[in-house]
């Protein structure tokens, strides 16, 4: 029997949905990250973080920066939620941005968020025009993927969680045990 935990940081609900999820799949206890320190961790063989994506960059990972020496011989993943589609190349740039040092090399799972313009803060709104402004001055033919989606999410409220994307991290997490 494995004994897991899911650790994740959600602003806007996809990533906790994801959580949730795999904790069902896996039977793995899941906590937000805020609520977990490292000594409740020690009980745990396997750790998976999840976190949104935020201008490349992963929220919630800092925590495993911070806590990596501590928590050494666990098996770690992480998955990351983002509002563009999935794409070799842009995921192998958000790798390469958050894992750095002695990070590089854990295992890492892409999900699709989710894009609430209605829920945003007020300074994520305000970003994120920022961002659709710049944009919006390049030429549409050298845009990136989360350029793209970005301008194609102007304005709207959309929800690309899928329970099918848990698939591969279950199936990941399972080969772990055997
Ligand atoms: C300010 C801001 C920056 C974002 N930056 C990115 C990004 O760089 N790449 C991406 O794929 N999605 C980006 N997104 C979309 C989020 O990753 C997406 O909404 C995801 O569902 C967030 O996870 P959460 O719902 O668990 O908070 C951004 C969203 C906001 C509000």
């Amino acid at each position: 029997m494995m004994n897991g935990i899911i650790i994740f940081k959600s602003k806007y609900g996809a990533t906790k949905k994801y959580a949730e999820w795999l904790s069902e799949d896996l039977h793995f206890d899941c906590v937000e990250i805020k609520n977990i320190n490292t000594q409740q961790l020690m009980q745990y063989d396997t750790i998976i973080l999840g976190g949104g994506i935020y201008a490349s960059g992963i929220a919630g990972l800092s925590f495993l920066k911070k806590n990596i020496d501590k928590l050494s011989g666990k098996k770690i993943i992480v998955y990351c939620v983002g509002a563009s589609p999935y794409e070799e190349e842009a995921f192998s740039e958000i790798y390469k941005y958050n894992f750095k040092d002695k990070l590089e090399g854990i295992k890492c799972f892409y999900y699709r968020g989710a894009w609430k313009e209605n829920e945003m803060s007020f300074p994520d709104r305000t970003l994120c025009k920022m961002l659709q402004n710049v944009v919006a001055k390049k030429d549409p033919a050298t845009l990136a993927v989360w350029e793209k989606a970005l301008m194609s999410a102007v304005g709207q409220n959309c929800d690309w969680t899928d329970r099918e994307y848990i698939k591969p991290v279950v199936e990941y997490v399972k080969g772990l045990a055997k």
